[in-house]
């Protein structure tokens, strides 16, 4: 069962990705965590993200280890065995991801690692939830429950706006606001793998609904693939 959850910035894919796996009994691969790893890897190479050349870029890849492992509180990222879960969420590495996320060799590397993590999680627990922009799209176009979540810029920015402001308190709501459509533009308008949604998705606008809904909705979902009676 490959669950698959594609979304803009701030859509509340990953609470609901978390959640509906969490009731499943899967786990939950954060695919955009992957792109934050990759794009802090360039950072701390200094290899600009801007227009690398592809020798830089290959280069790097082939030397970067990048290890996901799933605990109690969700999946973890590692960086050549350093634990950088932490570390992924800066303003800094936020606009290099969306950089990074651009180049055909990077997300090569990406979809190859998310078909063979999932491919192992299915066999391992039955199921496995992905959230990311392309995963209905690209990585699983098959996938068994395709969702897409949306919501308005300003209730995403808005959202992302109260989670910075625990960790900076002079964060700019306008900031924040032009940041994410910044990467909305970029994310919608890249050649390779723009975010868009998937034919058969269920569609959920999470400006309306509650995360509960959210969650049922993909639940019901699942449950309908699977003949399983809903409870
Ligand atoms: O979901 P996020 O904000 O953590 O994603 C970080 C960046 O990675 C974002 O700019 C979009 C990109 N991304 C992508 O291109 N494809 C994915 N499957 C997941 C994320």
């Amino acid at each position: 069962m490959i669950i698959a959850i594609d979304g803009p910035a701030g859509s509340g894919k990953s609470t609901t990705a978390r959640a509906v796996a969490e009731q499943l009994g899967y786990v939950y691969v954060d695919t955009g965590a992957m792109y934050r790893t990759v794009a802090l890897a360039f950072i701390r190479n200094g290899v600009s993200a801007e227009s690398p050349s592809d020798g830089k870029v290959r280069g790097l890849l082939a030397n970067i280890r990048l290890d996901m492992r799933f605990g109690p509180d969700g999946m973890r990222i590692f960086l050549d065995g350093q634990d950088v879960t932490g570390n992924i969420r800066t303003r800094q590495v936020t606009e290099v991801a969306s950089r990074v996320a651009v180049i055909p060799e990077v997300r090569e590397r990406m979809v190859q690692k998310q078909r063979r993590l999932a491919g192992i999680q299915e066999k391992e627990r039955g199921g496995v939830v992905l959230e990311g922009r392309d995963i209905g799209t690209i990585v699983f176009p098959d996938a068994d429950v395709k969702v897409f979540m949306k919501a308005s810029v300003e209730l995403r920015a808005r959202r992302r706006y109260e989670e910075l402001l625990d960790k900076d308190p002079n964060v700019s709501f306008q900031d924040v606001l032009s940041d994410i459509r910044a990467r909305d533009e970029r994310d919608v308008s890249r050649e390779l793998s723009p975010l868009h949604q998937a034919e058969g998705t269920i569609e959920i606008d999470t400006s309306h609904i509650d995360l509960h809904e959210q969650v049922a909705m993909v639940i019901r979902a699942v449950r309908e693939r699977t003949n399983r009676p809903i409870v």
